[in-house]
């Protein structure tokens, strides 16, 4: 961990709230999912179970919840492609291929701990802002917002490009 590197927390509302938001803003339109740096799982047991999506984690950690699929590996964004939605709930080093896993595919994610620009000291809404510029840079159609949870809250999700 470098110098500009802070640990944070999650709010452990933060899988439900962020599977109420993927039905809430994706609904039907996608089926198969990547929680990308899911860790546990917990999201994508969510997912499966309350929402009828087909979701698994892809992280190099090898032991999740049982019942959900799960990929043992670093997330690259050419694995995108597999998928219709590609979820990063405080993905670490996997924050940039997420991001820019939007070029490919609608993407979700909720930046924590600086893996965005080491070269600076970002928290985790300033972060989500220079993922926004990233974006206005590329031309890739985005929104912004604060979930209802503890920081680190924010969003940002796309919509492919303009
Ligand atoms: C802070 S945890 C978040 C886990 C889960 N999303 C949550 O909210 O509880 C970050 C996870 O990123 C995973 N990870 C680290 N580097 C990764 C990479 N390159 N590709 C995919 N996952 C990665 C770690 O193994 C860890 O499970």
């Amino acid at each position: 961990m470098g110098r500009t590197q802070v640990r944070c927390h999650g709010d452990e509302t933060r899988f439900e709230v962020l599977a109420n938001f993927v039905y809430e803003h994706y609904g039907k339109s996608v089926k198969y999912i990547a929680d990308v740096a899911g860790g546990q799982g917990m999201l994508a047991k969510l997912l499966n179970k309350k929402y009828n999506y087909e979701c698994e984690v892809i992280d190099p950690r090898d032991e999740g919840v049982k019942g959900v699929e799960r990929r043992v590996s670093e997330y690259t964004p050419d694995m995108a492609s597999y998928y219709d939605l590609i979820i990063g709930l405080h993905p670490d080093e996997a924050t940039r291929p997420v991001v820019e896993s939007a070029f490919e595919r609608p993407i979700i994610v909720v930046p924590c701990c600086n893996f965005w620009d080491k070269s600076r000291k970002l928290g985790s809404k300033a972060i989500a802002e220079d993922i926004a510029l990233f974006y206005e840079k590329h031309g890739i159609a985005y929104k912004m917002e604060t979930l209802p949870m503890k920081y680190p809250n924010v969003v940002v999700y796309t919509f492919g490009k303009k």
